[in-house]
């Protein structure tokens, strides 16, 4: 199983065997909010796979990878952990760079960051920096990973409807209901969107969410799993802990994964 380069917030680092055990056959395997790709990293590659997401940083931070690997691991040795250069990158104007320095700006502020939130700087005094600018030598092998998938940079409802067929499978890891912290907006229009987008669909989903009555209610007809995540990074301390999260399913889940 490979690790993804950066973290993200609402990863699915602690869910992803579990998600991967419940994937039924497929041709086609795709990730309409990627984020950063946990599951997509930890299954073994489909014959066609697509992977998408509306941060068009993070989409082209794996393009690049894809294609300028070597020379993101050359510059990116050169970076030091710093609260001015921390600031130097969040404020600085993104179409003054190359994709590739776009690329590094973005490893640099999510990495160095508090809660990989890209927002303030993250520091302490019982830890080190965060390693990912002085480690990236696996970028290498996830360029490999990404050989033959397409990376697309649209919202989920035209990713889904394009690509799906009965031999389809999507795995949806949206926005939680109710919560925020991205560059986008994820309310319940959004939600409904998608809930309406999958109902449609003529190939297989699999998708994770918050336990929510609401969400019980949107998806009640399909297969829905309980389980429970720890978060250790959460704004409010008292946040910090164990969570319900439901995941939802269009076929019979395996038994052996519930
Ligand atoms: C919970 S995260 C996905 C985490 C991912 N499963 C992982 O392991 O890293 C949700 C992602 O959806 C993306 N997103 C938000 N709104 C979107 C939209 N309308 N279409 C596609 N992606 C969207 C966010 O940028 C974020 O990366």
């Amino acid at each position: 199983m490979l690790k993804p380069p950066i973290p993200r917030m609402g990863g699915k680092s602690r869910l992803r065997k579990r998600i991967v055990s419940m994937l039924p056959e497929h041709i086609c395997y795709t990730e309409p909010f990627f984020g950063v790709g946990w599951v997509y990293f930890g299954k073994e590659p489909s014959k066609v796979e697509v992977i998408n997401d509306i941060d068009g940083e993070l989409v082209n931070l794996f393009k690049m990878i894809k294609f300028h690997s070597e020379e993101i691991q050359r510059l990116i040795q050169y970076e030091i952990c710093s609260r001015d250069l921390f600031d130097f990158y969040k404020e600085i104007d993104t179409n003054r760079l190359t994709e590739i320095q776009r690329a590094i700006r973005f490893i640099y502020l999510v990495s160095q960051s508090f809660a990989s939130k890209g927002v303030s700087f993250g520091y302490g005094t019982t830890k080190n920096p965060s390693p990912h600018i002085f480690n990236s030598s696996s970028l290498n092998c996830l360029k490999e990973r990404l050989r033959n998938t397409y990376i697309e940079n649209k919202s989920f409802e035209d990713i889904i409807n394009r690509y799906d067929r009965p031999h389809t499978v999507h795995f949806c890891d949206p926005p939680y209901f109710e919560t925020d912290g991205y560059s986008t907006t994820f309310g319940e229009h959004e939600h409904l969107l998608l809930r309406d987008t999958l109902a449609s669909v003529k190939g297989k989903f699999i998708l994770t969410i918050n336990d929510h009555p609401t969400v019980r209610e949107w998806y009640k007809g399909y297969y829905l799993t309980e389980t429970q995540v720890h978060y250790s990074v959460a704004k409010a301390k008292n946040a910090r802990g164990l969570y319900k999260e439901l995941i939802i399913t269009n076929y019979v889940p395996p038994s052996a994964a519930i």
